[in-house]
């Protein structure tokens, strides 16, 4: 088991995701539920998963006045996350009320979302950011610590930036990723194998078509698991 692979569900129905558990099996224990699944099908997926035993990192991507993003983390915890994300950008009072409203749940952890994969700095310049995304990454990041957060999402450019400034403890999840060999080009203007993440410094990587639409999901992940055991 290798539970520093996250997959994740990005399904329309609670079906096709369950397929997906399914054909990994118990080799798989952590995985992301995002906005679609979780509009479409309800929290009820996330209860699903926790009762057989999975770790959900529930993706909210949270945006809101502190009271509201406050209630939306207990909401998460109720339904037995391990992870919930919070917009860093949404400054350090929606930070520490995520992180206070998390005390309830020994076992959850707030991640600040730094900048989202798919942007680059011309990106970040149009909703008037004047940072590159790098110093914007390390800017959001340094307010999540300080806010008591439990670790942050970027992708696998900052990973090593990021674990060479965050306190020792802090988890690091990145998206962005391919499988080793794949030069298809997604939609992540930053994107690794999970293998770089990890030795980069990342502590967890979320991968969702490189393994949900390989030919044989199961054979897909398990390549990926053996990659980040030969890291050891
Ligand atoms: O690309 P992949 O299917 O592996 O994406 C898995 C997850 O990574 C998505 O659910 C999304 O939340 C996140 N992602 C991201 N930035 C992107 C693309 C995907 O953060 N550009």
């Amino acid at each position: 088991m290798d539970s520093r692979i996250i997959v994740s569900l990005d399904f329309a129905t609670a079906a096709a995701a369950a397929g997906l558990v399914r054909q990994l099996g118990a080799e798989a224990t952590f995985y992301k539920v995002g906005l679609q699944l979780l509009t479409a099908a309800g929290p009820s997926v996330v209860r699903e998963l926790v009762a057989g035993g999975k770790r959900v990192f529930l993706d909210l991507k949270l945006l809101e006045i502190p009271s509201s993003v406050a209630a939306a983390v207990t909401a998460a915890g109720q339904v037995g996350a391990s992870m919930v994300t919070v917009h860093a950008s949404g400054g350090s009072a929606v930070l520490r009320s995520a992180v206070e409203a998390a005390r309830r749940f020994p076992e959850l952890k707030v991640l600040a979302l730094t900048v989202i994969t798919s942007m680059d700095d011309e990106d970040l310049r149009e909703v008037g950011v004047g940072s590159t995304v790098a110093e914007q990454v390390l800017r959001l990041a340094r307010l999540a610590a300080a806010a008591g957060c439990n670790g942050v999402v970027a992708s696998p450019r900052e990973a090593r930036l990021l674990r060479e400034m965050l306190p020792p403890g802090m988890v690091i999840v990145t998206p962005g990723i391919q499988l080793a060999g794949d030069s298809e080009k997604s939609d992540h203007a930053r994107f690794t194998t999970a293998a770089q993440a990890i030795d980069a410094g990342a502590t967890h990587v979320v991968v969702g078509r490189p393994i949900a639409r390989a030919p044989n999901p199961a054979d897909a992940f398990a390549a990926m698991r053996a990659q980040l055991s030969a890291l050891r």
